[in-house]
């Protein structure tokens, strides 16, 4: 039996660049490092799933689309290498997008803008060509990258056939959520500021955590998982259990952007294997607290071993 985990979502080339601190409008600010490398965030999430399923007959296949240029070709290199089924993925005249990734050295912090592209091009009705694949897979995953009613449309193919569907609602949504979108969701994964703009309710501490989770589950969600950063991940069930699964440190944080894609993609892998809910949790958890260690986001991924190995010690 093969357990493969289809993710519909963006791709888009992630320039980073860190510095001491941001420059001001008008600005020329020499900066310390640069780094043009595979990011966007279900490509990274993809990347993430098929790491850490290396080694089993299981695979990630993922729908998206590229441009014909030099960041598509980085894109395609980047899944051959990962070992990402791109045969849903097509090609288009509109120009690969890109992230333009700004890192403070000294606070840590970040700051994202991003432009998808091509791969924003993609319409319901290419989601519905990939039907038969996503009715196959053992876990549905995707995110906000892509236009709402693409993203919608996958999360009904799915729900259908009763294949289990994550929505990671990342970027931050501008405008509210459809009801609709989340009532589709069997495992919603918010980060605290998401959480918050989807429910207008701050989300700072612990228990503040744990009433946005039960908002979103009364929106329709049927479990939420908010994920908190070095606090870990807070986990509502549709039966009302709240568990608070600790985070991994794993050595020094570098770069914490992709975080939550590292997490969204081991939890799926750890899903479709049929690992129970909190076990899949900390398995993304592990797989985050790995990501952070290293510089870039689909670069920072760890392999199942690696994830092994912190869930051991
Ligand atoms: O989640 C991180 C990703 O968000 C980056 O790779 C960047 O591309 C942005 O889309
Ligand atoms: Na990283």
């Amino acid at each position: 039996m093969s357990h493969n985990v289809l993710v519909l979502g963006s791709f888009v080339a992630d320039v980073a660049f860190r510095m001491s601190r941001l420059p001001a409008w008008g600005e020329t600010l020499m900066g310390e490092t640069f780094a043009l490398g595979p990011g966007g965030k279900g490509s990274n999430q993809a990347v993430a799933a098929a790491r850490a399923l290396a080694g089993s007959d299981a695979k990630v296949l993922f729908l998206s689309r590229v441009g014909e240029d030099a960041f598509g070709t980085l894109a395609r290199d980047t899944w051959k290498e990962a070992g990402v089924d791109a045969s849903l993925v097509s090609t288009c005249s509109t120009a690969t997008g890109a992230a333009a990734i700004l890192i403070d050295a000294v606070k840590g912090e970040n700051a994202i803008i991003v432009v998808p592209g091509a791969c924003f091009t993609l319409e319901p009705a290419d989601v519905e060509s990939a039907a038969a694949e996503i009715g196959a897979a053992s876990v549905f995953l995707t995110q906000l990258e892509l236009p709402l009613d693409t993203v919608e449309r996958g999360l009904q193919i799915a729900r259908k056939a009763g294949v289990p569907t994550i929505l990671n609602p990342a970027p931050a949504p501008a405008t509210p959520l459809p009801a609709s979108l989340i009532g589709l969701a069997d495992y919603l994964i918010p980060n605290e500021t998401e959480a918050a703009l989807l429910t207008g309710l701050p989300v700072e501490t612990v228990e503040q955590a744990g009433l946005a989770a039960a908002a979103l589950l009364a929106a329709g969600a049927r479990n939420v998982i908010l994920t908190l950063g070095a606090r870990g991940a807070l986990v509502a069930t549709g039966d009302g259990q709240t568990t608070l699964v600790a985070s991994f440190n794993a050595g020094p944080v570098l770069e914490t952007t992709g975080a939550g894609d590292a997490f969204c993609g081991g939890f799926a892998t750890a899903l479709a294997e049929g690992q129970p809910l909190l076990d899949a949790v900390r398995f993304g958890c592990a797989t985050a607290g790995i990501s952070v260690t290293r510089a870039g986001t689909a670069p920072s991924m760890p392999h199942r071993h690696e994830i092994e190995g912190l869930l051991a010690r």
